[in-house]
């Protein structure tokens, strides 16, 4: 339990039971050598060759110009109408398996060019893993109970994606179809780390880990440990820096410090300080190195993003501009036909012949599909293994974390099998809010998946219990939890490569008349982000295809 408990921190009362009561078109690049107007001669020249050759001849005059994309800088170009016209072609017609932010995104980029496309989705919505539960909706599950979801007016749970980072092409979607944004708060000094039993305040677990690591490379370089590697100069600097880093004292040893956070904050008094930390080797022992360094990666630094209102205002505004008519639902895709001359999909409710198909469905599944695609294709469509994770949503009728824990959004890391606790970042100081008391992976996933709904429940609050006590199971209202291996139609949150290798860019390149697109055909497994690019080379490579076709 907390030695720290800041202010009122958490006292957890002893066990108890029983749950709830209840683009632009890519400008040339600046600095042309000889200014903008050869900029426009270049241009003029480029739609000229365009028009006559297609893509593939722009492309390679483009290459000749010094203007064609770097494998460093490449820009996503979405087809144009003018593609056609300027050509006298007429568009194709592509049929795309799968209604969920891959398929989506293929047939808006594909749109936007007038291609005929049509999605069939296996699931009754579309979607796919970018699912926000609210009340009235009801969510089933292989070999499980149905939950009816019971949520208050306004309250939301993203059951799939959750957080975008700035740099994902995600935000770029959400910009160019009018979805408002706000900052999804992914890392918070006040939430807690919950490890080895001992629960404190990230701003303290930090401070202290970041204190000692910094008195012993301090002291060792004083000693002259490093002199062999390290000039004088630059142990100076590095002194300076580790006092700052651990905020170390003038004899170099850490000795607790404000940015552990105190007892009662400053204000007409200098507050009251938290207990002294504990030595280096409690620090050590309370192993918090996952969970203060989660946040390290370039995927999940701050500040991520999410939509106002739920993630899924992706899909509905992505349904919106593909048109909801263009989507069957409830079509399971029973097998894939590559023809000389186009694809011939059948499903339960029909078959479609289409020019070219985008299949975005999971790999796992596509490989169990009949094609004729060949053996290298079904051997490397099964090499990815799905990998299993769970989410439940709790609804309280108090945002007592604000209120009592003063935690605005944010994670709380814990090395229990609920993994993560994360605080809403959205509608503070509202009546009702709602966590997600356990987001996990792999086998703590399976472990909770496997699980009644009641049970799952049962189980993240005895956990959660254990962090933030007994209030933790006091108001909760409601709550849904979700296991993707148990998605019909989905059976994963995402896959693992055992490496990247020739199954990976088999998958990359076209089989036929067949193109590949997912977040799992990328290094952004498990992001919209990998989606979204994905869809977009596939459909990069079909348009260059049809425009260069006769
Ligand atoms: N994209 C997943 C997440 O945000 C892995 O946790």
């Amino acid at each position: 339990m907390a030695d720290s408990a800041e202010g009122a921190g958490p006292a957890p009362a002893p066990e108890a039971e029983s749950a709830e009561g209840a683009g632009p078109a890519a400008a040339p690049k600046a600095g042309s050598p000889k200014g903008a107007g050869s900029a426009l001669t270049r241009r003029g020249l480029l739609i000229g060759i365009g028009a006559a050759g297609g893509a593939g001849a722009m492309y390679a005059a483009m290459g000749a110009l010094g203007l064609a994309p770097s494998d460093q800088d490449k820009q996503f170009t979405a087809p144009r109408r003018g593609d056609f016209t300027l050509r006298g072609k007429g568009s194709a017609k592509v049929v795309i398996l799968g209604a969920g932010v891959a398929g989506l995104t293929a047939a808006y980029e594909l749109g936007k060019a007038g291609y005929d496309c049509t999605l069939l989705e296996a699931r009754q919505q579309a979607g796919g893993r970018n699912l926000t539960l609210r009340g009235g909706d009801r969510l089933t599950e292989l070999n499980g109970p149905a939950q009816d979801v019971r949520f208050g007016q306004g309250v939301y749970f993203n059951a799939g994606p959750g957080r975008i980072a700035p740099w994902m092409v995600a935000l770029d979607y959400c910009r160019e179809l009018g979805i408002p944004i706000e900052t999804f708060v992914n890392n918070n000094a006040a939430a807690y780390v919950h490890t080895n039993g001992r629960t404190v305040r990230a701003r303290t677990a930090r401070a202290d880990m970041y204190g000692y690591v910094a008195e012993l490379l301090a002291k060792a370089t004083d000693l002259g440990a490093l002199d062999k590697v390290i000039t004088g100069e630059d142990r100076d600097r590095l002194l300076e820096f580790l006092r700052r880093f651990g905020d170390l004292g003038p004899k170099l040893e850490y000795e607790g410090s404000e940015r552990r956070g105190f007892t009662r904050y400053p204000a007409l008094d200098g507050g009251a300080a938290l207990p002294a930390p504990g030595t280096l080797h409690q620090v050590l022992a309370a192993g918090t190195g996952r969970a203060i360094t989660n946040d390290f990666g370039y995927e999940q630094a701050t500040p991520m993003f999410q939509p106002v209102g739920g993630m899924d205002a992706i899909v509905t505004k992505l349904q919106e501009a593909v048109g909801a008519d263009r989507i069957r639902t409830g079509a399971k895709v029973t097998k894939i036909t590559n023809l000389a001359d186009g694809v011939e999909v059948a499903y339960t409710g029909g078959v479609v012949k289409a020019d070219y198909c985008i299949a975005t469905l999971p790999p796992h599944l596509l490989a169990r599909i009949p094609h004729n695609l060949g053996a290298q294709v079904t051997a490397a469509l099964a090499t990815p293994v799905p990998v299993a994770a769970g989410k439940i949503g709790l609804e309280y009728g108090t945002r007592w974390w604000e209120l009592e824990d003063r935690i605005y959004g944010g994670v709380t890391e814990t090395d229990l099998d609920i993994t993560h606790i994360w605080y809403p970042s959205h509608d503070y100081h509202a009546e009702r809010g709602l966590l997600v008391g356990y987001y996990n992976t792999g086998s703590a996933a399976e472990l909770y998946g496997a699980l009644t709904p009641e049970d799952r429940r049962h189980r993240a609050l005895t956990q959660g219990k254990k962090i933030h006590g007994e209030k933790y199971r006091r108001d909760l209202l409601s709550s849904a939890s979700i296991a993707w291996e148990r998605q019909e139609h989905i059976q994963g949150a995402w896959v693992r490569w055992p490496s990247f290798d020739s199954s990976f860019t088999l998958l990359q390149r076209p089989a036929g008349r067949v193109y590949f697109a997912g977040d799992w055909l990328t290094h952004l497994i498990a992001w919209q982000a990998g989606a979204m690019e994905s869809a977009r080379g596939a459909v990069t490579g079909l348009h260059q295809r049809v425009l260069q076709s006769p």
